[in-house]
C-alpha cells in the first residue's frame, strides 16, 4: 500500500496589510505610547518605545505584506490587535470555516465528493477551543462521515499531519484524508512589539491525502518523511487554559508568541539541511534528482540559507519558490501554499519535498514524486 498526495486547497483572506500600513499603525502607537509616558522616560524610569521601519523588514525577513481577517482593528493605534466576533455555539467556528474553504479547494481539484473522504485532521499551531475537536466540526459541515481530530506541532503541523494521514490509510483506517491547517496567526502576534508585529499573516491550507488505488491522475507519491522534534524556549506562547490571558482582556506578552529570533536562525538552519540530506540519503534520491524544495516560509535568508546548504549550491527561486513576500510566515501553511502555488509545472517522475520547522523545535520533511 501507498499513500499519495492526491490535492491541496487554499484560502486566502480578502484584506493584505503591507509593511508600511503596519508600520505607519505602530509608530503611531509608538509616538502615542511616548508623549503619554513622556515624564517617565525623560526620567529615566520608563524607555521609550522604538519605531519600526518597512526597510528593515523586508531586509531582515524578506516579508512585504500579510493577508489577515481583521485589518481595520491591527491598524487602529489605540487597538493594535485582530478582533474577531465570538460566534454563538450554533455557528461554524472561524477555524472551521476557514478550514472548510481551503478543503472545499482541495477536494474540487482531486474531482472527489466530501462523501468520498474518511477523516479529517485539522493540524495547526493555535487552537481557538479544546473540544469539541474543530476536526469534527469540519467532518459535520462537509456532511461526511467517518471521523476527526485535531493536532499541533506548532509550524511542523502540517508535514506531522501528511505523515499522520499516511500512518491511518497504511493500518487500513481510512483511505482517503483530509488535513486541514487553519492559521490565524494574527490572533496570537504581539502588534505592540516591534521585533515580531510584521512576522505573521492568516490563512488556510488543506492537503488530500489517499490510498494509492483510489488517487486520481497526477498524484504525488510520498517515498518518504522524516518528523524531528528537539525541546526549546526560543519559540513560545503560553497562552493555554491553565494560563489565560490579562483580566483586561487583551493577552499579556508571554501569552502571544514570543521568540528569540537570531537564536532560531542559527540552531534551525543546520538541523533542517542535516534533516532534508539524511532522508534523501536514506531513500536513495540524490540531490540533483531534486527539481524543487517547497520550504516553511519564516525568513528569506533562513530559507536560502537550508537550500544551499542541502544542495552544495546558491539556489534560485524556481528551486526554493517564495511566498512569504505576500502572505507573511503563516506557521504550518507556509511550504503547503509554496506547494499548492508552485507544483503545476512537474511532469510524471519528477521529485520534490516539503519543508517545515517551527517552534518545538519541530521538522518534518516529506519527499515527494509526480506520478
Ligand atoms: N524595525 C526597525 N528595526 C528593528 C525592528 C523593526 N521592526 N525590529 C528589530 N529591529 C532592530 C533591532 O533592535 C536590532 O537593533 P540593534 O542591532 O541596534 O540591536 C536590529 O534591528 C536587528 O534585530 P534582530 O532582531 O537581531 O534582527 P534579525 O536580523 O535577527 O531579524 C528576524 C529578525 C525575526 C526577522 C529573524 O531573526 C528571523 O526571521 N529569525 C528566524 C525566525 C523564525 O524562523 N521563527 C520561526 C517562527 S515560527
Amino acid at each position: 500500500m501507498t499513500a499519495v498526495i492526491s490535492a491541496t486547497g487554499l484560502w486566502t483572506p480578502k484584506d493584505s496589510i503591507s509593511n508600511e500600513e503596519l508600520v505607519t499603525a505602530f509608530n503611531a502607537y509608538s509616538n502615542n505610547w511616548n508623549a503619554a509616558h513622556a515624564g517617565e522616560i525623560e526620567a529615566g524610569t520608563l524607555e521609550a518605545k522604538p519605531l519600526s521601519s518597512a526597510g528593515f523588514i523586508e531586509k531582515a525577513s524578506g516579508i512585504k505584506s500579510r493577508f489577515v481577517i481583521s485589518k481595520t482593528p491591527i491598524l487602529d493605534p489605540e487597538i493594535m490587535a485582530p478582533q474577531i466576533e465570538e460566534r454563538p455555539d450554533e455557528d461554524i467556528s472561524v477555524l472551521a470555516e476557514i478550514s472548510v474553504a481551503a478543503a472545499k479547494d482541495a477536494l474540487k481539484k482531486a474531482r472527489r465528493e466530501p462523501k468520498d473522504v474518511d477523516a479529517v485532521i485539522v493540524a495547526c499551531s493555535n487552537l481557538q477551543r479544546a473540544y469539541p475537536a474543530i476536526a469534527i466540526e469540519v467532518q459535520d459541515a462537509l456532511g461526511m462521515g467517518g471521523f476527526g481530530f485535531d493536532m499541533n506541532v506548532a509550524c511542523s503541523s502540517a508535514t506531522f499531519g501528511i505523515e499522520t494521514a499516511r500512518g491511518l490509510i497504511l493500518a487500513g483506517q481510512a483511505k482517503s484524508v483530509l488535513v486541514c491547517n487553519p492559521e490565524i496567526c494574527s490572533a496570537h502576534l504581539n502588534f505592540k512589539d516591534r521585533d515580531s508585529h510584521f512576522i505573521f499573516g492568516d490563512v488556510a491550507t488543506a492537503i488530500l491525502v489517499e490510498d494509492e488505488s483510489i488517487a486520481p491522475k497526477g498524484a504525488w507519491e510520498i517515498l518518504g518523511t522524516k518528523l524531528g522534534t528537539q525541546f526549546s524556549n526560543n519559540i513560545r506562547n503560553n497562552f493555554g487554559f491553565l494560563n489565560n490571558a490579562a483580566p483586561d482582556g487583551i493577552g499579556a506578552d508571554d501569552k502571544l508568541f514570543m521568540q528569540n529570533g537570531r537564536r532560531v536562525f542559527k540552531e534551525v538552519v543546520p538541523l533542517v539541511a542535516s534533516m532534508i540530506s539524511e532522508e534523501l540519503a536514506r531513500i536513495g534520491v540524490s540531490t540533483n534528482q531534486i527539481k524543487r524544495m517547497w520550504l516553511h516560509q519564516a525568513n528569506l535568508s533562513m530559507n536560502t540559507l537550508i537550500a544551499k546548504k542541502v544542495m552544495g549550491k546558491d539556489v534560485d527561486m524556481d528551486m526554493a519558490p517564495v511566498v512569504l513576500d505576500e502572505y507573511a510566515n503563516t506557521s504550518s501553511a507556509g511550504s503547503i501554499i509554496a506547494f499548492d502555488k508552485y507544483s503545476d509545472d512537474f511532469k510524471s517522475g519528477d521529485i520534490g519535498l516539503i519543508c517545515s520547522f517551527g517552534a518545538g523545535y519541530s521538522a518534518g520533511v516529506v519527499v515527494v514524486r509526480k506520478k
